[in-house]
């Protein structure tokens, strides 16, 4: 059994709240597991050549080729985002639309897997979560824990963010912010999303040793979708 994990921040790993979060959830499942940070990796969206239609291999060439043989080998999925304009980011977006290479003929590789799902935002990483469980969800992928944190901010450390008028810490501390490193949100130091972290690994951990059926999965997110889509008319 082997879960796949994904950290789309494109920061350095050590400063970013995604990766650790990922990778906190990963190491709690008990099972083996791979981390692949999106930092430096060039993956365009799908551009709807249709050259997957045929075989469910997509022919882009990029920094996706390698990683498709680890999407389908894997048993079950972490992927975390950071939340960037309220959305999940460009890069995380990009891989999963390629996703769309799974999706013909008999479209089945990814049914009835399972995963994890991690959002970090400078105020709240409950978009990107989001986001992420719905794109599992097209793939009949079930989202058994969501873990969302609050990151640092980019503005805490530009070099402006004191006086900057649309920057994270005036808009949460209020104009003429003095900046002081305990103020710097730090995922590491938020002892409940820490612990969901580890709650989201366990369980994760435990869904998949505990007789999980895809079939099962599968009918109940095929479900799940059609809700969705009758709600949404
Ligand atoms: C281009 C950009 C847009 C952002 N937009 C938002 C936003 O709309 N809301 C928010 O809460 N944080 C926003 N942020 C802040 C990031 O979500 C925050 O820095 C988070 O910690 C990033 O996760 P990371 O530490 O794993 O990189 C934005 C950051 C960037 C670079």
């Amino acid at each position: 059994m082997k879960i796949l994990g994904i950290s789309g921040s494109p920061r350095k790993e050590s400063q970013s709240g995604v990766y650790k979060l990922v990778q906190t959830v990963l190491e709690n499942t008990g099972i083996e597991y791979e981390l692949v940070s999106l930092r430096k990796k060039s993956i365009s969206g799908c551009i709807a050549c249709l050259g997957c239609v045929k075989d469910n291999v997509c022919k882009v060439e990029d920094d996706l080729m390698p990683l498709r043989e680890k999407i389908v080998a894997a048993d079950a999925y972490v992927f975390g985002a950071p939340n960037y304009y309220s959305s999940m980011n460009a890069a995380t977006h990009a891989l999963l639309e390629r996703w769309f290479q799974f999706r013909h003929q008999t479209g089945n590789i990814l049914w009835g897997k399972l995963a994890a799902v991690v959002g970090v935002g400078g105020t709240s990483g409950r978009f990107p979560a989001d986001e992420l469980e719905k794109f599992f969800l097209y793939n009949f992928i079930e989202t058994v824990a969501k873990v969302t944190g609050q990151g640092a901010a980019s503005c805490y450390s530009c070099g402006y963010g004191e006086t900057c008028q649309v920057g994270i810490p005036s808009m949460i501390h209020g104009e003429g912010v003095k900046i002081t490193p305990d103020m710097i949100p730090d995922v590491g130091q938020q002892p409940t999303v820490m612990a969901a972290a580890v709650e989201a690994g366990k369980l994760l951990g435990q869904r998949l040793r505990n007789g999980h059926d895809r079939k099962v999965v599968t009918r109940k997110m095929q479900e799940k979708m059609m809700a969705m889509f009758a709600s949404a008319v």
